[in-house]
């Protein structure tokens, strides 16, 4: 038997649709591989303040299918101090974990990397957040169910912008990430999409619009991502309005209605194969390393790399989408 012989698993950050699936993918694959898992509540802090509930492969049954996550999921501050860090190194040789899953955002990936730094203990990565933004991976835990709630929210209020034939401003999630807004806002037909990879996009807004309502077009829906430069849908709306004077103007912000829900089917699928590449990464001895989806396949990616390098949005994707509202 190797020297893994037991595993903590938590979750931290923004929850993610699939987080359980994940958590259940874990657990299984070390429950399969012999090995005991503990689950770290509440993230980080609940490394600090060694708050572990063991995980029987019965723990993980009925919740492939359940939003947010079970083992509770937290933004550490006090995991960013080293003496936080060292609490949290103190409890893990306690309780005996030989290694960690962290299912989380870059945020996350970054204290596990100054972590892996520092001791000896692995820390292995799965990525899982709604905003699709870490480099690295073409995926992330969330993003393809929250991208589904975008659609079926912007379709809703095409039908309530038709019947009165008003602009919207919708806002979706996306600290600065454009891929939600972006995807989003093809899908659902948007007039124009406002992303923060994207400067200055505001300004062509008016001409956008113009040249889509010589079609005489009955409604106008412009997606922002709420990380843009601009302020947001509300931002945008207020600086944009004197050009849109003959417009009846209406803001949604959907806000974190979008981090809810079931997962998706691709969601589980995922979650489940990275839960299970990121056990087997820690049998094989790595540390401080994500598992990622690259086209289809697993890859292993340093957190180096997931938290330092920018993960850009494909620009001939950018250039569909203006070339799908004229
Ligand atoms: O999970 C990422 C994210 O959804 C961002 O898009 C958003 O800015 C942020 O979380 C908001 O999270 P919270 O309200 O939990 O701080």
């Amino acid at each position: 038997m190797g020297k893994i012989k037991k595993i903590g698993v938590l979750t931290s950050g923004g929850d993610a649709p699939g987080m359980n699936a994940a958590i259940r993918g874990v657990t299984r694959t070390a429950i399969y591989n012999g090995l005991e898992v503990i689950g770290i509540r509440h993230g980080f802090q609940g490394l600090i303040n060694a708050n572990f509930k063991p995980l029987r492969s019965f723990s993980v049954s009925d919740i492939i299918q359940r939003g947010g996550t079970i083992l509770k999921t937290a933004r550490c501050e006090e995991f960013k101090t080293p003496e936080g860090r060292l609490k949290a190194y103190n409890n893990l040789k306690e309780e005996q974990i030989d290694g960690v899953v962290v299912i989380g955002g870059d945020g996350s990936f970054t204290g596990a990397r100054i972590f892996n730094e520092e001791f000896d203990i692995p820390f292995v990565g799965v990525p899982g957040t709604i905003d699709n933004d870490i480099y690295g991976t073409d995926y992330t835990i969330g993003y393809d169910t929250a991208l589904n709630t975008v659609v079926e929210a912007v379709d809703k209020i095409r039908d309530t912008a038709s019947a009165h034939n008003r602009m919207f401003f919708v806002e979706v999630m996306g600290a600065e990430a454009g891929f939600l807004a972006l995807f989003g806002g093809i899908a659902t037909g948007a007039e124009a999409i406002i992303i923060p990879e994207i400067k200055g996009e505001a300004r062509n807004l008016k001409k956008m619009i113009e040249t889509g309502n010589t079609r005489k077009k009955s409604s106008n829906i412009i997606i922002v991502a709420e990380g843009d430069e601009e302020g947001g849908a509300f931002g945008i709306a207020e600086k944009v309005k004197d050009d849109f004077k003959d417009y009846d103007i209406r803001v949604t912000v959907l806000g974190h209605l979008q981090r809810g829900g079931s997962p998706s089917a691709i969601d589980r699928v995922n979650a489940s194969r990275l839960g299970n590449a990121a056990v087997e990464a820690l049998i094989d001895d790595q540390k401080s390393v994500m598992v990622g989806l690259s086209n289809g396949e697993i890859t292993l990616v340093p957190f180096r790399k997931a938290v330092k390098l920018h993960k850009d949005v494909n620009h001939s994707i950018v250039e569909l989408a203006r070339i799908l509202s004229v």
